[in-house]
């Protein structure tokens, strides 16, 4: 990663660490999880494990082609996908990890390229909106889960399961709604607050999210991965049964 794109120094102000850490953790986490979602969506066949769901596999849709089982985390995996890809926190990431372009808001680009975030081939950034239209029906889908996970062959359950998936789906939630184009859905389209005070209070409300949302970008991100691993071992026969009792 310490390319010559790195020989012009940029100091960070607010960081002591070297200015090549930032695009390399990105690289590194974003690629493992890349690959372990793209296995799990294309190789895997069920998210189930006794109540638990894993959130990759909701809604649950097994559908067949000439007695071919389609992937069914593909009919769920195109929401999040591009939700994520088109979120305004992760483009930063990957333009600065992936392409180091650019490397920072302040910093000069050495090689003076022109940053086309929302242009050309990066035109389908501006499908974010409708993005997160399809993530926030997700986002109910994972709460109904969540509730029913609570519920095992005809009685009432707690398990480790049930706290991992509710931690999932809080940190989903607050990732999803202080998303930007939400809170311009919000309150973005007003310029007179006093005349609409619900909706500045509920603007309000995404704000407090919204200042955290790289935050919430990286935690959801991780909630995601460890809720899906869990179940996954489940799944495998890896827990044995004693996670369901
Ligand atoms: S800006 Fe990140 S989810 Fe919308």
């Amino acid at each position: 990663m310490r390319s010559k794109r790195f020989r012009g120094r940029i100091r960070n102000p607010y960081s002591k660490l070297p200015d090549w850490i930032y695009p390399t953790s990105i690289v590194v986490v974003f690629s493992l999880f890349i690959i372990y979602s793209t296995a799990v969506v294309l190789f895997e066949t069920t998210g189930r494990f006794g109540p638990y769901l894993s959130p990759f596999f909701s809604p649950e849709l097994n559908l067949r082609l000439g007695g071919f089982l389609i992937p069914p985390a593909l009919w769920v995996a195109w929401a999040p996908l591009a939700f994520r890809l088109t979120c305004y926190y992760y483009r930063k990431a990957y333009f600065r990890g992936f392409l180091l372009h650019p490397r920072s808001c302040a910093g000069t680009d050495p090689e003076k390229r022109d940053y086309r975030g929302e242009t050309r081939l990066w035109t389908f950034n501006n499908l974010h909106r409708y993005a997160f239209y399809a993530t926030a029906i997700q986002t109910l889908i994972l709460i109904y889960d969540a509730g029913i996970a609570f519920s095992y062959q005809g009685s009432f359950h707690f398990g480790l399961g049930n706290v991992i998936m509710l931690v999932n789906v809080v940190c989903l939630l607050g990732y999803t709604y202080g998303c930007h184009a939400w809170r311009h859905l919000i309150g973005g389209s007003t310029d007179c607050f006093s005349c609409h005070k619900t909706r500045f209070r509920l603007w309000r409300g995404v704000t407090v999210l919204n200042v955290n949302h790289a935050t919430w970008a990286w935690v959801s991100m991780f909630t995601v991965w460890f809720t899906d691993i869990y179940i996954r071992l489940g799944v495998h026969g890896l827990l044995g049964h004693s996670a369901l009792l």
